[in-house]
């Protein structure tokens, strides 16, 4: 593993192929897969769930991060990690604590992650996203892959890496060629691409070129 870590979000892959997806993004370097679950409530979209997880947990050894945009994800977590999620992501918007979901996902064994929406601040919690192994900067509003990305966000980046001591800094939302340099050049290191990878003629290709042009904008 590199200095970047790309994360290919299968929300963009193929279904009735999504074996091959996986195999072809695998081969060509990925670091782990990203897995976005939407429930219709926390986000006007509906995607899969556990059961798609733990077909995907059969076909590949990488590291499956679940995002889920869900309400409730209190009463989902294990149910998550028994589908084979080896980091679960919950949002900070959602009503329970971020604290307490953080415990609760390190007591199952699993890595935790907190997402961020583009518009919530992060003023004060310090001490709350030190406690997770990653921290998810949405880059547009979640709900649906393809969007534009916001270059708002970006300024949370930069706040987060100003803090001493924090977890890496994950990107989630229109990451392409062209986004990518400015994420990384933020402070971010781990890139989630959906479209950028499974949308291309050649995902592989697109993977490897992602990680280039990421890997260039450290210098
Ligand atoms: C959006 C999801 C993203 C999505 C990214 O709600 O959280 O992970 O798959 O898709 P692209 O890379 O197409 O913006
Ligand atoms: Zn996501």
């Amino acid at each position: 593993m590199g200095m970047i870590e790309i994360s290919p979000s299968i929300l963009a892959a193929d279904f009735g192929r999504l074996a091959d997806e996986i195999a072809v993004v695998e081969r060509a370097g990925a670091d782990s897969i990203h897995l976005d679950v939407m429930d219709g409530h926390f986000v006007p979209n509906i995607s899969f769930g556990p059961p798609v997880i733990r077909s995907v947990r059969n076909v590949t050894t990488l590291p499956l991060w679940a995002h889920l945009m869900i309400d409730n994800p209190e009463s989902y977590i294990e149910t998550f990690a028994a589908a084979g999620a080896d980091g679960i992501i919950v949002h900070l918007e959602v009503q329970a604590d971020a604290s307490d979901l953080c415990a609760a996902i390190h007591s199952l064994g699993v890595k935790a992650g907190i997402a961020i929406n583009p518009d919530t601040g992060v003023t004060g919690l310090q001490e709350t996203l030190r406690r997770f192994d990653r921290i998810l900067v949405m880059t547009v509003y979640p709900g649906f892959g393809g969007q534009a990305f916001m270059p708002g966000p970006l300024e949370t980046i930069g706040t987060v890496v100003s803090w001493s001591g924090m977890p890496p800094v994950e990107v989630d939302g229109g990451v392409d060629l062209k986004t990518a340099p400015r994420i990384i050049r933020a402070g971010a290191r781990i890139l989630v691409a959906g479209s950028a990878i499974f949308r291309a003629p050649d995902p592989a290709g697109a993977l490897k070129t992602l990680r280039t042009v990421a890997e260039q904008a450290l210098d």
